[in-house]
């Protein structure tokens, strides 16, 4: 099931996400769910808070853009090491249609559980599934990239979005 997308600023994007303790039948859902919406929207990522489900779920597929990318579930994950500087052109479905350069790390290790509750590893280098890591994961701690532009241009991108649900809540419901 497709779900909507929260668009900052909503509060929930700032929560904290909750770890995931039970491996069952409704997290694969959460999971099938979360590729759907984000596929829908030609997102590279999606992290759970983004539909207002506050638990620690990140779903990445870095393809065609990356070699050999294949679609990424990631539980609990937690960056393990973080080398380089570089500067990126970031977007995000929660604060659609706006592209700023951000300074992440060049290179990010990262430890999580798949869908099943194992531990793996990973490890990104220069590609976009390092800017993704970086990029989801913050959602998980109620952060978003927009937390690291100016206010100024923070404050210019938040009208732009307070006016864009506007219009959406009218055209929702024209007699409102
Ligand atoms: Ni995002």
């Amino acid at each position: 099931m497709v779900h909507d997308i929260l668009i900052w600023p909503d509060p929930r994007l700032r929560e904290v996400s909750a770890p995931v303790t039970e491996f069952d039948e409704s997290l694969k859902t959460l999971i099938k769910d979360m590729f759907e919406t984000m596929y829908a929207a030609k997102g590279v990522g999606l992290a759970a808070p983004q539909i207002g489900i506050l638990k620690r779920v990140v779903v990445i597929d870095t393809s065609p853009q990356d070699e050999g990318a294949r679609p990424l579930v990631l539980i609990n994950p937690r960056i393990t090491r973080k080398e380089g500087k570089r500067l990126w052109s970031e977007g995000c479905l929660s604060v659609p249609d706006e592209q700023e350069k951000v300074e992440r790390a060049e290179k990010v290790a990262v430890t999580a559980l798949d869908e099943e509750g194992r531990e793996f590893s990973l490890e990104a280098d220069g590609t976009l599934l390092a800017l993704a890591l970086q990029h989801e994961l913050e959602h998980l701690e109620g952060g978003l990239f927009v937390d690291h532009l100016s206010s100024l241009k923070r404050g210019l991108i938040k009208r732009r979005m307070t006016r864009l649900k506007e219009a959406a809540r009218r055209t929702a419901n024209p007699k409102a």
